[in-house]
């Protein structure tokens, strides 16, 4: 009873942080044997799925026939083989087109608060309805998409079984496939069997990584079942970050800010999670920082005022190495469902579209 008690004064504290040197203290204040500190980070429970709409909204997700010119799916930016997430700094949507922000990963994403990195999008649900419309990404609109889904007689059979009714290939029923998929692409890790207690499951490293990326208050913002996604931060909260960076502030510099025009969210941005992070370089919003050590480093100089030394920069890389998780055994697209090539013949004078999908 007293050991809950405890929790919970800790926990509260916790979620009221500010994350400036006064959790630091709490965090640091010696816990005896007897009552060990709590736990900011919790294992993963994999949510309930319909594996028939997983299925389906699998080959959604993996077919570029969302897109305006048939080149662009969900996987070319959340690429299985990078993590869910992509290789380069921003992303490129149809027609070669540069977007302005780094694709976070879609694994896990059901646990974050909300979803985008100024937190857009309420759910997985809603947030899928962006990338097909957006011009910079998928360049279409649904009433057209939804024309070329009932072209493909593998979809109008698993709709019309699933949802039934008239019409059942609509936005809702798409984007309900599509977020049931990323429900189920949850990577159990050697870290949530260690949280489950098995001490064996991590390496002392990484054990000694756990405490220090508690010790120094990076779990003041990175905390829960996702190692984040629990709230909004600034990025910069001790120095400034875009300082420091240099170049042009761009629009998606200024995060939340965009989505609320308040003054005091410029520079907002969900706290993104920490789960397969040594897989999905590279970092931050703006995809600047290719190196795991060097985000730990910039993380510890702009969040926390701390130029943390490299053996405990070591030890937390190791840790973050510990939230490598497995895709889950049907999450990848099987051969033979795999789309046909959906690119459309090229209209007169044009070159033609170049080449498809990852993942
Ligand atoms: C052209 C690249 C591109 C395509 C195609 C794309 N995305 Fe994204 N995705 C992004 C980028 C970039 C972001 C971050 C945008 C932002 O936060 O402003 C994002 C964000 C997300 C997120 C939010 C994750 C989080 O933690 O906030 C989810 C989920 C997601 N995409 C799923 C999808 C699905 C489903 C599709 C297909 C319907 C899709 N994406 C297509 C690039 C892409
Ligand atoms: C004050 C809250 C806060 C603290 C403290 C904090 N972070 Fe972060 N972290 C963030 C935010 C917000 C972002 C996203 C910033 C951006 O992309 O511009 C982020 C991003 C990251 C990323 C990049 C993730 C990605 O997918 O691009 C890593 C890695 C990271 N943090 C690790 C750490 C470590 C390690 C510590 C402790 C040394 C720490 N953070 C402390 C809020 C925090």
């Amino acid at each position: 009873m007293r050991h809950a008690r405890l929790l919970f004064v800790a926990l509260a504290l916790t979620a009221a942080c500010d994350c400036n040197e006064s959790t630091d203290e709490s965090a640091s204040t010696t816990p005896t044997p007897a009552e060990p500190a709590p736990e900011p980070l919790a294992a993963l429970e994999a949510p309930e799925v319909n594996m028939d709409k997983v299925y389906l909204g699998r080959r959604l997700f993996h077919d570029p026939i969302l897109s305006g010119d048939g080149t662009i799916s969900c996987a070319t930016c959340h690429s299985l083989d990078h993590a869910g997430a992509e290789p380069r700094r921003s992303s490129n949507g149809i027609r070669g087109q540069v977007g302005p922000i780094n694709s976070p990963t879609v694994l896990n994403a059901h646990f974050n608060f909300v979803q985008f990195w100024d937190g857009r999008a309420a759910n997985l649900q809603e947030q899928a309805g962006g990338p097909v419309e957006n011009p910079l990404e998928m360049g279409t609109t649904f009433p057209e998409a939804i024309e070329r889904v009932k072209t493909d007689a593998w979809y109008v059979e698993r709709f019309a079984s699933i949802y039934g009714g008239e019409d059942p290939i609509n936005k809702e029923n798409i984007t309900d496939a599509l977020a049931e998929y990323e429900r189920y692409l949850v990577t159990p890790s050697p870290f949530d069997a260690y949280l489950a207690g098995n001490q064996e499951a991590i390496s002392e490293q990484a054990r000694r990584g756990h405490a220090t990326f508690k010790e120094v208050g990076c779990a003041s913002c990175h905390m829960g079942v996702n190692v984040g996604g629990t709230m909004y931060q600034k990025m910069g909260v001790v120095q400034n970050y875009f300082e420091a960076r240099g170049g042009e502030l761009t629009e998606a510099d200024m995060g939340r800010f965009n989505v609320t025009q308040a003054e005091s969210d410029r520079h907002f941005f969900k706290v993104p999670t920490l789960r397969n992070v040594a897989l999905t370089a590279p970092y931050f919003h703006d995809g600047s920082i290719e190196a795991l050590d060097e985000a730990v480093r910039v993380m510890g100089r702009v969040q926390l005022g701390r130029d943390l030394e490299d053996n405990q920069v070591a030890d937390i890389v190791a840790f973050l190495q510990s939230l490598n998780g497995e895709l889950p055994e049907h999450a990848r697209l099987p051969e033979d469902e795999t789309p046909p090539s959906r690119a459309a013949a090229p209209a007169e004078g044009e070159a033609p579209a170049e080449g498809a999908t990852e993942g």
